[in-house]
């Protein structure tokens, strides 16, 4: 009897039940009688022994659905050494839970902090076999992480329904898209959504030369501006400070994020209306799109027969349009950034984005 833990840690995606249920597919293909322990809400579940026991059927019927059938939460890495509310070492409450239900493998669907998790209880000898999730697509080891699609249609149909109004009423327009540390959601929604100006964290912008891209268009005659801007864009200026003194403007900030400071700032240079739009938890919610639905179902297949071949320690990733597996040890911890120098960033300034640098 094949025992299997599954849970989905951090930030929801869409994909999340379509990469399950390719797992549990694989295995129940092989024919080997199996028990599936979902653990509820992330790690919160492995830790204090919280799950659902699961059969094949319960993976039915869920390819198209968004969420997680297993609940999600965040446990940040940084505090995994910290004990618990009950004063429990959360590392040994893991391992304790593994091995009480004699689970011959963990299954991981999470993001870089879920990774390194992850990568940790490997180290304390857990079999694990994980799976990149999460709409940011920052993950070190894969060209491509499940969620990030999806995320980029919702994102780029804001941007889309945005256009119509702002041509109406010929206003610049600010999407804020999702992504603290990372571009590549608003880089891709914004090339999808035609965005006139895009700011990354990657790219420290300049508010002169976001100023002058607005004019240039207005020059030429156009009514409206769209930037799509990343959640974790950051001026030239702030980019100079420390984390600590960043984070104290941040807090002593009147606005409620750096969209709305980009806005008063370019209105006040401009004289123009600006509006800004914050699609947020949309872009991880409703159903997965097709790419996601057959990536997502790939990569579980995959992954399911590792456990099968009991080849543990490892993520399923993508690259070079095959889906390959990456030591779990290679990835932990390394984030997938947006290279300044990237060919999709000289593609899209020869097509006269302003990246506000
Ligand atoms: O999961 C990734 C992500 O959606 C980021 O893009 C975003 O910055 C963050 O999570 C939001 O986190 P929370 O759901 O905890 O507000």
């Amino acid at each position: 009897m094949m025992r299997i833990g599954m849970l989905t840690s951090g930030g929801d995606c869409q994909a999340l039940n379509a990469a399950m249920r390719g797992v549990v597919k694989c295995l129940a293909n092989s024919g080997q009688p199996m028990e599936i322990y979902g653990f509820l809400n992330g790690y919160k579940g492995l830790i204090n022994s919280n799950f659902r026991m699961l059969t094949a059927d319960d993976f039915s019927g869920i390819l198209t659905r968004g969420g997680t059938i297993l609940g999600s939460s965040r446990t940040p890495f940084k505090t995994i050494h910290e004990p618990d509310e009950n004063g429990n070492d959360k590392v040994e409450s893991m391992k304790q839970t593994y091995y009480k239900l004699q689970l011959d493998c963990l299954v991981v669907l999470g993001g870089n902090g879920s990774q390194k998790t992850a990568n940790l209880l490997r180290e304390e000898g857990l079999n694990i076999v994980s799976l990149p999730k999460t709409i940011d697509n920052d993950l070190w080891g894969t060209d491509m992480t499940f969620g990030f699609q999806s995320a980029v249609d919702v994102a780029t149909n804001a941007l889309d329904c945005i256009h119509t109004t702002a041509d109406s009423h010929g206003r610049v327009f600010i999407v804020e898209v999702m992504g603290h540390k990372v571009g590549w959601l608003t880089l891709n929604a914004g090339l999808a959504g035609g965005a006139d100006v895009i700011l990354l964290p990657e790219i420290p912008y300049d508010i002169d030369s976001i100023v002058k891209a607005i004019e240039k268009r207005a020059e030429k005659g156009s009514r409206f501006t769209i930037l799509a801007v990343a959640e974790g864009a950051i001026s030239k200026e702030d980019a100079k400070l420390s984390k600590k003194e960043y984070k104290k403007k941040l807090e002593n900030s009147k606005f409620p994020s750096v969209s709305f400071e980009i806005a008063d700032q370019i209105q006040k240079k401009t004289g123009r209306e600006v509006r800004v739009t914050v699609p947020g938890h949309m872009q991880r919610g409703g159903a997965p799109d097709p790419y996601d639905r057959v990536f997502a179902s790939r990569l579980g297949a995959v992954a399911g027969q590792l456990i099968l071949d009991k080849e543990y320690g490892y993520m399923v990733a993508y690259k070079n349009r095959e889906i390959i597996k990456v030591p779990l040890q290679d990835i932990a911890g390394k984030l997938k950034k947006v290279p300044a120098d990237a060919s999709i960033i000289k593609e899209a300034k020869m097509l006269g984005v302003s990246f506000g640098d």
